[in-house]
């Protein structure tokens, strides 16, 4: 990976949780690993009062405690840490920035104020930061790049989102904007792509004549935490459906593109999600099944129901699983179901892509033979499996279920970057491949905006309880068409679900 030019990285909402919990940590990795400028500076931002020696304190510690760390190494990364408060909603205050700024350029001695600023804030100063930053001249690009990146969710719904995109779009240009989908920045969500175009016998299967229908599941164990006032005015479809599984969606449906740039990636990923088949009204009543969870003991913990969680409304009607059986409507994918899923507290956390073809056309030797499936396991046990019929040992020729199968882990020798290492560098060298664009964001919100409406006030809510794969209705969605969903493991290989 190249490192990227010598920089200021500008993080807005410095004393917030994903700063220290993720943005920090990343920018610590990279630099513990030469990858990023020999010149660079993080300057944190936000109202609380820190200066750049408690800030750096403070780093320090919260990196001690989550990660592992040299002393050496830490001491000269915090060294590159500074601090400006400032009230993020009064463009006033912006001087105090550009002050800093000025004084970090001339500290570094940087021939260029190429400047990346993370808006790592609450939703509602999407739209703020971006005007105050013009109103100061810091989207300016003439003295270096200025670039952007947005944290999901990047609206409410498709008008917010609409109008948030309009906003942002009056002072920076959109090769400025990197919307941040941490999925796009999972190695294994990446290999999708790399699996289904640098191989040839895996393409010309990979449509409606082969393909009999797609599962995907992004299923989590935790409960919603401490984000429960959050939470409750998200829910599943916002915080996990509207984004990170329709971006893997799109990885298993989009075209080849031409080349791997940011425009051509993302002209195929926007296609394939213009071409969603619109909910219809009879879809929302019999495709969609939406869940809350309530109270069970898993594994000897008692764990609480979501309407007694923190934050959360006693009489909440929030969703936090959802089941929707989708279509996508063009030539390569038209009439092929796919089953999507995710959920908080259901038995373990696995993101997976289960592609199921087609049986033979002439069941030569077993009426029941075994389906071919691929299984594309995103988290945790990184991998691969194919399943298909092989002769049982033995007279007669009975067909037996056999699998082969790929780990990441082999690869030992290969250090992955997590998600938000490969995006912050990726911003940092200008390539925005693995950022959403407006297009296929508004897309999204197009498509799911008739479940916002109807989760409005939800005719059914179905309860599961905890540590559950959801409400009976959800494996219902399936044994209507004769099917099922493939209950994972967090074990690739292992074939019956098995946490112990
Ligand atoms: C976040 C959601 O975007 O993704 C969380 O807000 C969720 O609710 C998380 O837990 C899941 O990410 P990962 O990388 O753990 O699968």
């Amino acid at each position: 990976m190249t490192i990227s030019d010598n920089n200021t990285i500008v993080i807005f909402g410095a004393s917030g949780d994903l700063t220290y919990r993720k943005l920090i940590p990343a920018l610590y990795h990279l630099y513990a690993s030469n990858q990023l400028p020999s010149t660079f500076s993080i300057l944190g931002v936000s109202r609380t009062q820190y200066d750049d020696e408690s800030y750096r304190e403070k780093m320090k510690q919260s990196l001690r405690e989550l990660e592992k760390t040299e002393p050496e190494i830490l001491d000269a990364f915090c060294h590159h840490l500074h601090y400006q408060a400032l009230n993020t909603s009064d463009v006033d205050e912006y001087s105090k920035l550009v002050c800093k700024l000025d004084q970090l350029a001339d500290k570094y001695q940087l021939e260029q104020q190429n400047t990346l600023f993370y808006l790592a804030t609450p939703p509602s100063l999407y739209g703020v930061i971006p005007s105050c930053l013009a109103a100061h001249g810091l989207n300016d690009e003439s003295n270096g790049w200025k670039r952007l990146i947005i944290e999901k969710p990047f609206g409410y719904d498709l008008a917010s989102a609409l109008e948030l995109g309009k906003q942002i779009h009056q002072y920076f240009e959109e090769h400025q904007i990197y919307r941040i989908d941490h999925y796009l920045g999972k190695e294994t969500v990446q290999n999708l792509l790399v699996l289904r175009f640098s191989n040839v016998m895996f393409e010309p299967l990979w449509n409606r004549n082969f393909i009999d229908y797609v599962e995907i599941t992004g299923s989590e164990f935790l409960g919603v935490e401490e984000r429960g006032g959050y939470y409750d005015g998200s829910g599943a479809m916002r915080d996990m459906f509207q984004n990170h599984l329709l971006q893997v969606l799109a990885m298993v449906g989009m075209e080849s593109p031409s080349a791997i740039n940011a425009d051509s990636m993302r002209d195929e990923i926007a296609k394939v999600l213009q071409s969603l088949q619109p909910l219809t009204e009879q879809d929302l009543r019999n495709n969609l099944v939406l869940g809350q969870y309530t109270e069970s003991e898993v594994r000897g913990q008692f764990l609480p129901s979501y309407r007694d969680e923190q934050g959360v409304a006693d009489d909440s009607r929030t969703e936090t699983y959802v089941g929707l059986k989708m279509f996508i409507n063009n030539w390569r994918w038209n009439g092929v179901p796919f089953y999507v899923r995710t959920g908080k507290r259901l038995p373990t956390r696995v993101t997976e892509v289960v592609v199921h073809f087609k049986k033979t056309p002439h069941p030569a030797f077993a009426e029941n033979a075994p389906e071919n499936k691929l299984v594309i396991r995103i988290q945790p046990d990184e991998g691969i499996q194919m399943r298909f019929g092989l002769k049982e040992p033995g007279s007669g020729f009975n067909v037996k279920d056999v699998s082969m199968d790929f780990h990441y882990q082999s690869l030992a020798e290969t250090q992955m970057l997590t998600a938000y290492e490969r995006l912050l560098l990726d911003a940092l060298n200008g390539d925005a491949t693995l950022f959403a664009r407006s297009d296929a964001v508004n897309a999204c919100w197009k498509f799911v905006q008739p479940i916002l409406d109807f989760k409005q006030d939800p005719q059914a809510l179905f309860g599961y309880a905890c540590g559950t794969w959801g409400p009976k209705e959800a494996d219902q969605l399936l044994e209507r068409d004769n099917r099922k969903w493939r209950f994972p493991c967090k074990n690739l290989t292992d074939t019956d679900y098995c946490e112990l």
